[in-house]
């Protein structure tokens, strides 16, 4: 899809941290946003009163979703895994429901996610998961396994998404847009770190971004040592 045919973006989950820097790149980018996020999160978006349209309310309710979807060209959506209530799949499903057919959809998630089981981690990277699924699980506070089935779900269906895959995030500048590789396990992603205002800029830059639909980019900073080596290793082969 060219830049110019998108003009009109949702962005499910717009109050979190992730969310507000999207929509801070749609707004530049002169996109009509529409965001969606809980009645009690709407203040968190007082920063962009006027400019941005806010849809309150559960992002997994599909009624929701579907009065702010309607219209829109691309669909960003923040998958998190809180609480015990089918949060992430639900918010997926609503979205791959109710978004136009040809709309671009970009949802987000982390290296734990793997589409293709071509992914390799290490064995602190694995045990750290399991951990924090079975607290997660226990305390009812997340649920990763939700978060799993939403993918699963995205990665089912004949639309025209995207599953960007964080690594572990950090605050600060921007570093430009992030290198990315099909599996976690390729050096390119060794440093595991990439600023979430950079996660964000993936994202809305995916919406445009034909070469990336149906494809679940790993991400990592681009000024990172290992992205770095990997650009020196590109260049050195050209
Ligand atoms: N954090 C990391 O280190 C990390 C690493 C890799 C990938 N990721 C991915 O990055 C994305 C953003 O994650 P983030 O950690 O940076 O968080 P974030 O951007 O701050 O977003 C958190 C989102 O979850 C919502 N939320 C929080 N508690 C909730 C609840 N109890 N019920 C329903 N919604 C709730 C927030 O809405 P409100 O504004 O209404 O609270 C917000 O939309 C996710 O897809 C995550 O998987 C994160």
């Amino acid at each position: 899809m060219g830049t110019d045919r998108v003009k009109r973006v949702c962005i499910v989950g717009a109050s979190g941290k992730l969310g507000r820097y999207m929509v801070q790149h749609a707004l530049e980018r002169g996109y009509e946003v529409v965001g969606v996020c809980r009645e009690r999160s709407v203040p968190k978006l007082a920063e962009f009163e006027g400019r941005m349209t806010v849809v309150a309310g559960p992002t997994n309710d599909p009624d929701v979703i579907r009065r702010a979807v309607a219209g829109c060209d691309g669909v960003l959506t923040v998958l998190v895994p809180w609480g015990v209530q089918q949060h992430a799949s639900g918010t997926a499903q609503a979205v791959l429901d109710h978004a136009r057919p040809d709309a671009r959809l970009v949802f987000s998630c982390g290296w734990h996610i793997t589409r293709d089981g071509g992914d390799t981690y290490s064995r602190a990277f694995k045990a750290a998961l399991r951990i924090a699924s079975l607290l997660g699980r226990l305390l009812r506070y997340v649920e990763i396994d939700d978060q799993v089935e939403a993918c699963r779900r995205v990665f089912a269906s004949d639309t025209r998404w995207t599953v960007v895959r964080g690594s572990t995030l950090e605050e600060g500048e921007s570093q430009g847009l992030p290198a990315w590789s099909r599996h976690v396990g390729d050096p390119v992603l060794a440093s595991d770190r990439t600023r979430r205002v950079d996660f964000a800029l993936f994202m809305v830059e995916a919406l445009t971004d034909d070469a990336l639909v149906q494809e679940a980019p790993a991400i990592v900073g681009r000024l990172t040592p290992s992205a770095l080596a990997h650009a020196d290793a590109s260049r050195d082969r050209a």
